[in-house]
């Protein structure tokens, strides 16, 4: 086996990410209609975990998934298991007061024990192991928090938390926290065993599912068409990374939207000689921040590099971000061969804390995990089986998605609203490129302005070219080429589409409209393929 930068150009990077080797079992789609007492939409982690813990609390449930289970954001995962927040302990402490601050740790410490109890109880495969984390001063060296984490270990301390000061983090050898007993494992070998344990004793897993219609205008359940049949149910959770409205009325789903932005992060894999790093979770202070999990095998070890994050459908160039993330890896360890790369999407909220309960009377949701969805998601999954077995805990004021505290967090309310009048004028108002569509080349995408509208063209390697309406079905703004992962990707709330318009990730929840439904159009007229 050849290692270093010259050995990655050997390789066909793979564009899917380290844990999709692995092989989840199928389920079929709803093909009848049922009743249950519990319907979870979404099979990420967090539909998984949910569903799983209800079933043991005695619930019939049915999770559902649009697509397959745990191939969404769950499958791009770089899997850190983690406490470490991304706001900090000090800001924590300035926002949420000592007690508020120790709860916010204390919530990860709770989640991944659970994930150790789930793993010991199913007796799951998955290489979970306890390893440390380690937040250390900027890779890029854009500014020096020195004593910004010398003061976060003493907090730690402060709070009883188990985190010191050390000079010289491994690999990275600048200054930096240890903070013992975080831990890894592999996502999708664990999630592949716990999906299975769902179906049975009336509860169900469906794929190739899509909630379509929600009704719950009958106080005393909720129907919910899936695939032409109804599912009937006492209580609905949404577990899908950008909620879906469900039963909740516009203004309160959009305002609950308001709460949290999509970011897109890039991710990717490298094998290094045995025992080159020590296995442990990594964090720089850079802005982004880069992260970095380094795995022991038997014969190799594997690293998953990540950062340069940006609001998705907001940059330009994304394939740079890879070079840049392959470029700084090699600086700190030049034996790594990339053979992989992926993105993922991210949900950060206003505050920097998650949104976890009730949204209006038998609706739940999970959101705003800020890239710590495995952990988050199981504490998810923890509060809502807390909730609708009648016991309270004390994060459910904490995460509360109704809570109002908009200033001190981790982004400017205010300002990240801006962008949706921002790019809806901007996009419409910019004089588009004077091109026709034998300019888009194949593998490539491009939007167009053709008969007086805004088309999103992509040509695929065959020549043949797909025309899509441009316009984003959740509230008019026009759609972005994401060339890293060939997707059409909405600037104003993050929602992103395939490339043939397939919702990919939500807050719209309707495909983009082929050209051919565009009203006036005959953009036939036009030659589409090559
Ligand atoms: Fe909201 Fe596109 S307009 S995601």
């Amino acid at each position: 086996m050849l290692f270093g930068p010259e050995s990655s150009k050997e390789f066909n990077l793979s564009p899917q990410s380290y844990w999709k080797q692995v092989t989840l079992p199928q389920f079929s789609p709803v093909r009848e209609s049922i009743k249950v007492d519990i319907l979870i939409v979404g099979g990420g982690n967090t539909g998984i975990v949910t569903a799983y813990l209800l079933k043991q609390a005695g619930h019939r449930v049915a999770l559902i998934e649009r697509g397959r289970c745990a191939h969404g954001s769950t499958g791009n995962t770089t899997a850190h298991l983690t406490s470490v927040t991304d706001l900090g302990l000090t800001k924590l402490v300035r926002s949420h007061g000592l007690a508020g601050a120790r709860a916010v740790w204390d919530a990860g410490v709770a989640a991944i024990d659970k994930i150790q109890e789930i793993i010991t109880t199913e007796k799951i495969e998955c290489e979970f192991e306890r390893i440390p984390g380690y937040i250390h001063t900027s890779i890029r060296g854009e500014h020096d928090e020195t004593f910004q984490l010398q003061r976060e270990a003493e907090l730690a301390q402060e709070l009883g938390v188990s985190a010191k000061f050390v000079n010289r983090v491994p690999i990275f050898g600048r200054e930096g926290i240890r903070v013992p007993d975080q831990a890894k494992f592999h996502p999708l070998k664990y999630l592949a065993a716990l999906v299975a344990c769902i179906p049975g004793d009336g509860s169900h897993v469906f794929e190739q599912s899509e909630a379509r219609v929600f009704d719950g205008a009958n106080r005393d359940f909720v129907r919910v068409q899936v695939n032409g049949h109804m599912i009937t149910c006492q209580q609905v959770v949404i577990a899908t990374d950008v909620p879906l409205s469900g039963i909740n009325n516009l203004a309160s789903a959009t305002l609950l939207q308001t709460k949290f932005a999509p970011y897109t992060s890039y991710v990717i894999g490298a094998k290094l000689p045995p025992n080159t790093a020590p296995a442990a979770l990594f964090w720089d202070t850079s802005r982004p921040y880069y992260y970095l999990r380094v795995d022991h095998h038997l014969h190799e070890d594997y690293v998953v590099f990540g950062g340069n994050d940006h609001k998705t459908g907001q940059a330009e160039r994304t394939n740079d971000n890879f070079v840049d993330l392959e470029t700084t890896l090699h600086r700190f360890l030049p034996t790594a061969c990339v053979d992989r790369r992926w993105s993922g999407q991210v949900l950060e909220s206003h505050d920097g804390l998650p949104l976890i309960g009730q949204v209006v009377q038998r609706q739940f949701v999970a959101t705003g995990f800020s890239g710590n969805g495995l952990t988050l998601g199981t504490l998810a999954g923890m509060m809502i089986r807390d909730s609708l077995m009648g016991r309270k805990n004390q994060w459910h004021d904490l995460f509360d998605p109704h809570r109002l505290q908009l200033r001190g967090g981790i982004w400017n309310y205010l300002s990240e609203n801006l962008d949706y009048p921002y790019y809806l004028l901007k996009d419409r108002l910019m004089p588009s490129e004077n091109r026709g569509l034998e300019s888009v080349n194949p593998g490539q995408g491009a939007v167009l302005k053709l008969n007086g509208q805004r088309v999103a063209v992509y040509r695929n390697e065959d020549g043949h070219a797909t025309k899509l309406s441009a316009v984003c079905t959740h509230m008019g703004c026009i759609v972005h080429w994401n060339e890293a992962e060939s997707s059409w990707d909405c600037p104003c709330h993050g929602a992103r589409f395939d490339v043939t318009g397939k919702v990919i990730a939500g807050p719209a929840e309707t495909p983009l409209k082929p050209v051919e439904q565009i009203q006036g159009q005959n953009l036939d007229a036009q030659s589409s393929d090559r």
